[in-house]
């Protein structure tokens, strides 16, 4: 059973760990455990009684509360603010019930209420045990009949066990250089990470791992967790004066609130975290198998190799060019078409033509109908790129509907690449573009989308909002989620991937909607490396799309380049008309390859063996669940000469069974290929990529 009742609370528990909350003598929901599962729930410690310091730390300051709101002496970071309708600005929640609910989750509701006001909130834990998981929300009610307003509402507070310190995981980045890993102690105050830009951004990801500072990819303990949300969030990690350390998650506080309506309710999005003995790896393995089995709409479906026009021909596309193309592409192997950016009305450069999604009757006259119907006479599916949620000036949809972008009447509206942003938390926005777009999966055979974004907001106006125009953090997410779930339920068989020039759009909630993400427009191979070892952190590899392009042809193998894409689900951007005959038949082998072992890499465990971040010779491991195979792949950058490489240690091997690991002959125990390891000798800017197979017998 994975939630039990005790004398002063609850323990949730799942696979391998506890985590418990209860009640103290105060009456206060405070935290007690989190860490390894304990053999008895009466194991657990008790809850911690509510003690002051002086009259400037009152017990409030010093008590680790599940949920504390804003009140009292109280100067920690709150998880919640409120402001009733007599303008009192001091919300005091205390213990109203609680309830367990198996079927559904299984999950454990705590209500909490105001004690002065119709005000509730309800505390969801949902155990996740299979996953080490438990995720977290909540929702506030106005029971009354005055409205309120909420400035803040985090998703959950995680405390850590007290009276260490730690050390801070996270990732961050730009435009072309997402998901770099940073690690750095956590000191007394508060690290804040965030997204102001209205999606998830490329600049800091809403993941964190946390550890005593020596954990590493194989052990040692690490807390992690992510929120699922798409938009404005936010990551406060506090440590406070009297050395508790807490990570709290949730939607961003900044320029927003929220008008509760008598009888409404606001649900927070979920927040996911976990504890691992296994260091980080165990983390993030823990979370591949939790996207994969539970979130992705398409599970743990097999990948196509896809084609992707973007980086050959931009903005030029028309039938004939794209139909040259997709012949030299079914000719590699390739199984999925895309045609990228350019193919819509007036779209010939990126100064117009975003909100007017019909084909263009230039590029072509006959519609897309000829072209989808090569591309599937040729064995292949087709795909398409959008970008709804953008418009340019310079389109037929702005000259109409000038009011319907995010925009404050009285300034400027700043354009990023030419364009303004669709307010799609407008019900007519909504309506357009489901039409539009329905429409067009409707009349074509589309069997995969690339769902782009391509700037970060401006002025966030909504001019006439029917409520606090700071709605419009939340709704906008909102509203991308109705459009974006509407046409999936409608369209149940398309692949989406999601895609903000490049990974401004990479978390949990998105991955409900996406079974993809273009983790970079970056497609460097080396400088891929890391990006794709930052992504790999939260993300399993079948949602990792990973194109070889003409990026670093002229320095780096064709091996070297497939390898890096092979990583995860392998793609092709070059300009294949422009490929030598050799260059063709290589990548037809390449992509060959790619099809035997994808079934590992797409849906087996993930092992990071050595940091390309960290070292200039890395390595990378997938092993299929069953553990009868695997693949390593080994990449060396630059290293100064004369450099002696170190052995590589495998990982995920059955102990006792036998292995083979191609190109070094004999079969060995997998204790000795992850005790002893092997050398694979590589010059500068080589790689190689070997199949591990269990011997027979
Ligand atoms: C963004 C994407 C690219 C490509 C272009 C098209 O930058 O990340 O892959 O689709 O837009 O304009």
């Amino acid at each position: 059973m994975p939630i039990h009742t005790t004398s002063d609370g609850w323990v949730l528990e799942t696979q391998a760990t506890g985590y418990a909350l209860g009640l103290n003598q105060a009456g206060l929901l405070v935290h007690r455990y989190w860490g390894p599962r304990l053999l008895d729930p009466d194991d657990y410690p008790r809850a911690p009684d509510s003690a002051g310091w002086a009259s400037f730390n009152n017990p409030a300051q010093l008590t680790p509360e599940e949920y504390p709101g804003y009140e009292d002496m109280k100067f920690v970071e709150p998880c919640l603010k409120v402001t009733f309708g007599d303008g009192v600005r001091d919300v005091v929640l205390r213990f109203a019930g609680a309830e367990v609910h198996e079927a559904d989750g299984p999950e454990l509701r705590i209500q909490l209420r105001d004690q002065a006001y119709p005000f509730r909130l309800t505390l969801h834990y949902r155990v996740h045990a299979a996953y080490d998981l438990i995720e977290r929300w909540v929702t506030a009610t106005n029971d009354g009949d005055t409205p309120l307003q909420i400035e803040r509402i985090w998703s959950a507070q995680w405390h850590l066990p007290p009276g260490d310190a730690y050390r801070l995981s996270h990732l961050t980045g730009r435009h072309m250089n997402e998901f770099s890993l940073r690690r750095e102690p956590l000191t007394h105050g508060v690290k804040v990470l965030e997204s102001r830009r209205i999606t998830t951004s490329h600049h800091h990801s809403p993941w964190f791992a946390v550890d005593r500072g020596h954990a590493d990819e194989d052990a040692g303990e690490v807390w992690f967790g992510a929120l699922a949300w798409s938009g404005n969030w936010k990551l406060a990690a506090e440590v406070t004066d009297f050395g508790s350390t807490r990570v709290n998650l949730g939607l961003n506080d900044w320029d927003f609130a929220w008008r509760l309506a008598p009888g409404e309710s606001f649900v927070a999005p979920s927040s996911y975290s976990g504890y691992s003995y296994e260091g980080f790896g165990g983390a993030s393995r823990r979370l591949h198998d939790f996207v994969r089995d539970t979130l992705l709409p398409h599970g743990k479906t097999l990948h196509k190799v896809l084609y992707n026009s973007w980086e050959a021909t931009e903005f030029d596309v028309d039938e004939p060019s794209q139909i040259h193309l997709a012949e030299l592409a079914a000719a590699l192997g390739v199984e999925l078409f895309v045609m990228d950016d350019g193919w819509f009305h007036g779209r010939n450069h990126d100064r117009a033509g975003l909100g007017d999604w019909w084909p263009d009757a230039r590029k072509f006259p006959n519609g897309l109908q000829p072209l989808i119907d090569r591309v599937n006479a040729l064995g292949m599916e087709f795909g398409i790129w959008i970008e709804p949620e953008m418009v340019n000036p310079d389109s037929d949809l702005y000259r109409a509907h000038p009011d319907w972008v995010i925009h404050f009447p009285t300034r400027a509206r700043t354009e990023g690449r030419n364009q303004l942003i669709l307010n799609v938390a407008r019900a007519d926005v909504q309506e357009y573009l489901i039409e539009k777009l329905d429409r067009l999966l409707s009349d074509h055979n589309i069997a995969f989308i690339k769902w782009d974004m391509n700037r970060n907001v401006s002025e966030p106006g909504w001019p006439d909002a029917p409520s606090d125009p700071r709605e419009l953090w939340v709704r906008y997410v909102q509203g991308l989620y109705h459009i974006w779930g509407t046409l999936r339920e409608r369209h149940p068989q398309v692949i989406w991937q999601s895609c903000s020039g490049g990974g401004g759009r990479a978390d949990l909630a998105i991955l409900r909607l996406a079974d993809q993400i273009w983790v970079s427009d970056n497609t460097e191979p080396a400088t891929r490396l890391g990006i794709q070892e930052g992504f790999s952190q939260l993300f399993p590899a079948n949602t990792m799309e990973a194109w070889v392009t003409d990026m670093g042809a002229s320095y780096l193998s064709p091996a070297f380049r497939f390898h890096v894409s092979m990583c995860g689900v392998l793609g092709i951007g070059g300009h294949l008309a422009r490929w030598s005959a050799a260059q063709r038949t290589e990548a037809a082998r390449w992509i060959a390859l790619y099809k035997e072992i994808r079934p590992i890499v797409q849906l087996g465990d993930c092992y990071r063996l050595r940091s390309p971040q960290m070292h200039p010779y890395s390595a990378l491991q997938y092993v299929s669940k069953d553990r009868a195979e695997g693949v390593l792949f080994v990449f060396r950058t630059h290293l100064q000469g004369p450099a002696v490489l170190p052995p590589i240690y495998l990982r995920g091997l059955d102990p006792d069974a036998r292995y083979e690991v191609e190109g070094i002959p004999g079969a060995r125990s997998g204790r000795a290929w992850m005790h002893a390891g092997l050398s694979i000798p590589l010059n500068d800017f080589a790689s190689s990529a070997r199949r591990i197979r269990r011997a027979a017998g």
